[in-house]
């Protein structure tokens, strides 16, 4: 039985799973074929994801394969209760609040294992975690993993030879990391950035700590929107990259005493600390956009603030010595609390990603290692192809002759 907010809402989630479903033909096409084949039939798929309306076409179309899914959140603050409610009423269990304790986020976590999962997908590896340690008693086929930080969570299990079972890095499928990552997290970041504020960007220095695929979509909508843009990043490659886009590169303090608004994109801890507090400007306003609310040292903060107010939706005023510094979200995804997350679009060849690696991982998990694997290149070029078409664009195709040129080695200067 599912644990959500409220059953009345599922006619609003409804609307809004529908809207979303407009934009995802890709998943629409898989989960047509899908239909037909029932490749998934009668398994468990034990999902930990953001409840968002692109999420619930998702568990359709794993249900439309035959699965049993059961679905809780992977981030307390991006439930949609209506989304929930929905897909409740559609026959997914669902265990999922907007806003619950973290207690009551655990428990909702346990539940979906609870359903004993053939495979299970994650979104920042909590259900593999659990699956590792207090319900290392269940055996699952394989699980899937959507986002960067779940990814080097896994390796870093793989390395330690601490891996129970095969897993697929979503994420690291062309078509989620260098679309989703980059122009889903550069829009919903700063769209949840002017939702919470209200802020002109025009003009103002915005500071992108992290200059990864999430980063680089960051800083491109920042200057699109006319700020000046400052990167912060510890990689002297892509500090170089960021420097001949046209972005100020400087260090976290320097760029910390200039900022007028700052997104961390790290996937690491402290991105910002106390050292950074103390240089700040008067008025600055704080997001996270990394998976874990780890990136902004509010512990820090806290203990050196003289009060905390909360003075709007997702943003609350900390008086640190004689100035104000704003955290938007809770230092949580600002995307997905302060905005409605990634676009329909973008998560359109990411869940096609994830809905074709759970056929996959059935089909293939008895010649499996427990490791972490990437979908067949094929997967990516077929759903870049599908979406480009659908978009519009067009395909250039080969003679022999080019492709054959291409492939041999005795051709030169000629
Ligand atoms: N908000 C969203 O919806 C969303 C979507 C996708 C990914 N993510 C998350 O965003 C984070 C970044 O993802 P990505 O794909 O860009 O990762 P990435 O590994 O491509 O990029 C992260 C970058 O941050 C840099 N970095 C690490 N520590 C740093 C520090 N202390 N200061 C400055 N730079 C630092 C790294 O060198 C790297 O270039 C991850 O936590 C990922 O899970 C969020």
């Amino acid at each position: 039985m599912s644990t959500i907010k409220d059953s009345n809402l599922s006619a609003v989630g409804k609307d809004e799973v529908k809207w979303a479903q407009r934009q995802m033909q890709v998943l629409e096409d898989i989960k047509t074929d899908f239909e037909k084949r029932k490749p998934l039939d009668g398994l468990n798929i034990g999902a930990c994801m953001h409840v968002t309306k692109e999420t619930a076409n998702l568990m359709l179309t794993l249900q439309s394969a035959g699965a049993n899914v059961a679905l809780c959140a992977s981030n307390p603050l991006s439930t949609k209760d209506s989304v929930a409610a929905y897909l409740t009423d559609s026959g997914v269990e669902v265990h999922a609040i907007h806003g619950v304790s973290n207690e009551d986020f655990f428990k909702h976590l346990n539940s979906v294992l609870d359903t004993k999962p053939d495979i299970t997908m994650d979104d920042g590896a909590d259900l593999v975690s659990l699956l590792h340690t207090d319900r290392s008693d269940i055996s699952v086929m394989g699980s899937m993993e959507e986002t960067t930080t779940g990814v080097i969570r896994l390796k870093s299990m793989e390395k330690n030879n601490k891996l129970r079972f095969p897993v697929v890095a979503v994420n690291d499928s062309d078509t989620k990391h260098l679309f989703d990552n980059r122009f889903g997290t550069g829009q919903s970041a700063m769209d949840g950035v002017v939702r919470a504020t209200d802020l002109l960007i025009a003009g103002l220095n915005v500071v992108v700590i992290g200059f990864g695929d999430c980063g680089k979509g960051v800083a491109e909508r920042a200057y699109g929107m006319g700020a000046k843009v400052t990167v912060v990043e510890p990689n002297s490659v892509r500090a170089l990259e960021a420097l001949m886009h046209g972005y100020e590169v400087k260090s976290s303090i320097n760029a910390a005493k200039i900022a007028d608004v700052i997104v961390s994109v790290t996937g690491n801890m402290h991105a910002l600390d106390k050292q950074h507090f103390d240089v700040m400007k008067d008025g600055v306003a704080l997001a996270n956009a990394g998976h874990f609310d780890v990136e902004i040292n509010l512990n820090a903060l806290k203990e050196h603030s003289s009060s905390v107010d909360r003075v709007r939706d997702h943003v609350e005023s900390y008086k640190y010595d004689d100035k104000e510094i704003l955290v938007l979200a809770e230092g949580r995804l600002v995307n997905l609390a302060a905005a409605t997350g990634h676009p329909a679009s973008v998560m359109d060849m990411s869940f096609a990603n994830q809905a074709l690696a759970a056929e996959w991982i059935k089909d293939n998990y008895k010649n499996l290692e427990s490791k972490v694997y990437t979908l067949p290149k094929e997967v990516d070029l077929k759903i870049a192809a599908t979406k480009l078409g659908l978009m519009g664009g067009e395909l250039e195709i080969l003679t022999e002759e080019q492709i054959n040129y291409l492939d041999s080695w005795e051709h030169g200067t000629s």
